[in-house]
């Protein structure tokens, strides 16, 4: 039976990445998408999901739109990453239709209640709408089978030293996740920043026949800024995707069962540190043990075969 998911995106490059790939799957049941601020702002996100979902052949699927900030941040610019129309200046056809006239909360929270399953949700931006879901709603937690996030990192950040972009943009919120009491599994910065398709790969399918083919080898391309200093960039990231990938192919990644707080204060704020010892050293002699809740972390990746898998699935959509 396909996993019934919601995935709940800043669409950007990489999330496009993630939507493609998600609707093609067999084993994935994407029943709803909401989006949030993050990448870009809020319309903005709203109207690439729409246009992404209409490429992927996903039309029927409900889009509605949530925060356009952060709890308590403001919200932050990444036009430097993702373009400042969130998907590189790649110009897809308009969509003929507008999102659902409900909430992302009011959604996520009908879907979740009303599918005769315990539904995913794949959490691929600034966790602000999962937050509002879980503090308004706690019911649903029964009714989520786990939260699947692209998020944080046991190593290096990505927005600042030690921290990722969705996290670090609404560290309350990942916080608030966290403690909801469902089960989640975090795909961070050690393995999403290692899966990536070969620049020659990206260039044929761009120069290809297949429509979608075309439309991901351009969004593979594009030359992802890592700061204002445009000259250090990186291309070919499958990004969110890889989260989704390590749903329907879990064999390819490894996870660690482990113990993850997320920093709120200081310049370690949207920092997740996750605890690797294999001892419970002094935290509980020192009262420091009450922020910490476990998470099935990704440490590592097959990262040759999660591309190969994302490009084979995505090329699986209609080509002409
Ligand atoms: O840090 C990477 C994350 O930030 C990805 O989800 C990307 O789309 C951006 O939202
Ligand atoms: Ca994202």
């Amino acid at each position: 039976m396909p996993i019934p998911v919601i995935m709940d995106v800043d669409t950007g490059i990489d999330d496009a990445l993630a939507l493609l790939f998600a609707v093609a799957h067999p084993q994935i049941d994407v029943i709803g998408v909401t989006c949030v601020a993050g990448n870009a702002g809020l319309e903005q996100v709203v109207d690439n999901t729409l246009r992404v979902l209409d490429l992927a052949g996903a039309a029927d699927v409900p889009v509605a739109g949530g925060a356009s900030r952060p709890l308590i941040a403001p919200a932050r610019a990444a036009s430097h990453v993702h373009g400042a129309d969130g998907l590189g200046g790649i110009v897809l056809p308009e969509s003929g239709r507008n999102a659902a006239d409900e909430s992302a909360v009011a959604l996520m929270r009908r879907l979740i209640m009303q599918h005769p399953t315990p539904v995913t949700l794949i959490a691929l931006a600034p966790q602000t709408n999962l937050a509002l879901l879980l503090r308004t709603h706690p019911e649903v937690v029964e009714r989520i089978e786990r939260i699947v996030f692209m998020g944080g990192s046991a190593s290096v950040g990505n927005a600042t030293a030690v921290a990722e972009f969705n996290v670090w943009h609404d560290p309350e919120a990942a916080a608030i996740v966290r403690d909801a009491g469902a089960p989640t599994v975090m795909y961070g910065l050690d393995v999403f920043n290692r899966v990536t398709v070969q620049q020659a790969r990206a260039d044929e399918l761009a120069a290809g026949s297949h429509r979608v083919g075309r439309i991901v080898g351009q969004l593979l391309g594009h030359r992802v800024a890592l700061s204002e200093d445009e000259s250090l960039t990186y291309t070919g990231l499958i990004g969110d995707a890889g989260a989704v990938c390590a749903i329907v192919a879990p064999e390819l990644v490894r996870f660690e069962n482990l113990p993850v707080r997320v920093e709120l204060s200081g310049y370690g704020r949207g920092q997740t540190i996750v605890d690797r010892r294999p001892f419970a050293g002094e935290d509980r002699l020192h009262g420091l043990d009450d922020e910490w809740s476990r998470s099935d972390v990704a440490l590592d990746i097959h990262a040759d075969a999660v591309a190969d898998l994302f490009v084979q699935t995505v090329l699986s959509l209609p080509g002409e």
